[in-house]
């Protein structure tokens, strides 16, 4: 089937920009992002394309290109399910709150509201891909109720029938584009063959076709979850090991570089930080660790339980280490937070350990200088507004100049690179002493602070 109509449910993170770059690269297909957040839709309609909901290097121009052509952002929702071949479902599946399984199990019911929505208004074939990261099975929930409705509209002689296929996404946020345009691999489950090939098609339009990996449906489901756990595990793993050398006079970054070198090992994703953050790790996680205990398995789940809790207890080890190293006490005192979202080059804050390190700040009675140059302010406040405590310990500021202005210390804790260029003998004269910066993040040169006045904690470092 030679699809010449896409519609996508969910104009976020990875909708957005996922559908920007199969319309750059086919120009034949038409692709409409839908979304039932009206805001969200009018930013990504934006005449200014620095205006648009997500700060994604790249992302700009590839909408700039393709909006008004062949992507098209809107609220009609049910519209352009009616009129797509292909039907990607890429809506939020965040941890179940309350219920069972809450605090591990994702809550489906976007997905399920999509799955509805695609029952009721498609027409003819149509081929719906799960984009969304699932628990393994989803597929079989998605394809109970597009079958429901494939016997309801036999009797109303309106003959509507589906394919469901898994193809999970790997982006990355902050090198989004990159990460699509060239993709380690590109993974597709299904079982209906044809189905398969009119989703490789699109692909193969820049994915080289060795690239591009078949599975079956639960395999592909299972191998999203399993490439985020086993990323964050190597995350928990090094930072656990931060605190080791931070003990014994070894440096994680020495560390780090050492066992990079094994082929076998590799050296990404091995830099210690302040614990990680983001939408998806401790979610899918989670979802794994549900999923093993409800199929009996829970050393399974223990083992990948503690790859949160260690997370966990890192982000906290940071805030008491700081604390320490103010005499134990904060009751009053400013520090200057240089970075909120959860990693560089985003303006995302979901899960950022900015979040919970500035609560455990606050909790001690700190006044906080919060800057970041992507996060907005309102953004921060919502993330830091929790039982309306604290409300005026905090302000948001638009320099790092300003963040460090009479401050007992600063706590890097976004590696953006501006962070790394600070004059720290101009700093040095506007902060009290003794003044402390607390890298989390590896980012400042030491020697140059040390030479400024200003005493260092680095992660993992076992000489500061
Ligand atoms: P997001 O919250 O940024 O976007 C989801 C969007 O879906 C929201 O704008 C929401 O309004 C919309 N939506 C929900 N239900 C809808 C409905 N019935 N009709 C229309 N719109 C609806 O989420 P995201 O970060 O893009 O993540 C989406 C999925 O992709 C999640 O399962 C996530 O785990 C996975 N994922 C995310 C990333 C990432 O980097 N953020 C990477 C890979 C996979
Ligand atoms: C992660 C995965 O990398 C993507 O492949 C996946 O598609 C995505 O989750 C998802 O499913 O949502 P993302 O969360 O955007 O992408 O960002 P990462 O680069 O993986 O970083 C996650 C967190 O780990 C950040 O807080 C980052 O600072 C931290 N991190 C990363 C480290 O502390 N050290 C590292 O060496 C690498």
């Amino acid at each position: 089937m030679l699809i010449r109509n896409i519609c996508c449910i969910g104009a976020g993170y990875v909708g957005g920009p996922t559908m920007a770059v199969i319309a750059l690269k086919c120009p034949h297909i038409q692709v409409n992002v839908v979304d039932t957040n009206k805001e969200r839709i009018n930013q990504w309609n934006d005449d200014d394309f620095d205006n648009l909901p997500i700060y994604e290097p790249g992302l700009g121009e590839i909408v700039k290109k393709c909006r008004g052509k062949n992507l098209h952002f809107s609220i009609n929702v049910e519209e352009m399910i009616e009129k797509a071949d292909m039907i990607f479902i890429s809506v939020n599946t965040p941890t179940k709150t309350k219920g069972v399984g809450a605090g591990k199990v994702c809550d489906l019911k976007w997905v399920e509201k999509s799955a509805r929505q695609v029952a009721n208004f498609s027409k003819g074939h149509t081929i719906v891909v799960e984009k969304s990261t699932l628990p393994v099975r989803t597929a079989e929930v998605i394809q109970l109720i597009l079958n429901s409705c494939q016997n309801q509209s036999k009797l109303e002689f309106n003959n509507k029938s589906f394919d469901v296929l898994s193809n999970p996404e790997f982006l990355a946020e902050g090198t989004a584009i990159n990460d699509l345009l060239k993709p380690d691999r590109v993974l597709i489950g299904g079982d209906n063959p044809e189905a398969i090939e009119s989703l490789r098609i699109i692909y193969k339009r820049w994915v080289p076709e060795s690239k591009i990996l078949e599975t079956n449906i639960w395999s592909s489901e299972l191998a999203k979850l399993t490439s985020n756990a086993f990323l964050a595990q190597r995350i928990s793993s090094i930072n656990t090991i931060a605190a080791l050398c931070e003990s014994t006079g070894a440096d994680v970054r020495e560390v780090s570089r050492a066992i990079g070198r094994d082929s076998r090992i590799g050296s990404k994703f091995l830099d210690s930080g302040p614990g990680f953050g983001g939408s998806c790790f401790k979610k899918d996680i989670l979802n794994l660790v549900y999923l093993a205990e409800y199929f009996g398995l829970p050393e399974v789940a223990t083992f990948w339980n503690s790859v949160v809790s260690i997370n966990n207890w890192h982000q906290h080890r940071i805030s008491k280490l700081i604390i320490q190293k103010l005499f134990g006490s904060l009751s009053g005192k400013k520090i200057g937070i240089l970075g909120f979202a959860f990693k560089a080059n985003t303006n995302d804050t979901r899960e950022s350990a900015a979040i919970q390190i500035c609560k455990d700040l606050l909790e001690e009675g700190a006044i906080l200088l919060i800057h970041d140059p992507k996060v907005e302010k309102k953004k921060i406040d919502q993330d830091l507004s929790y039982e309306n405590k604290y409300t005026n310990s905090w302000n948001i500021v638009d320099c790092v100049e300003e963040a460090l202005e009479n401050v007992h210390a600063a706590v890097i804790l976004t590696e953006w690179q501006d962070y790394s260029n600070i004059n720290w003998h101009e700093i040095s004269l506007k902060m009290i002493k003794p003044a402390w910066i607390f890298d989390a993040r590896s980012i400042v040169d030491k020697q140059k602070v040390l030479d400024a006045g200003i005493n260092i904690w680095r992660i993992g470092d076992g000489s500061t």
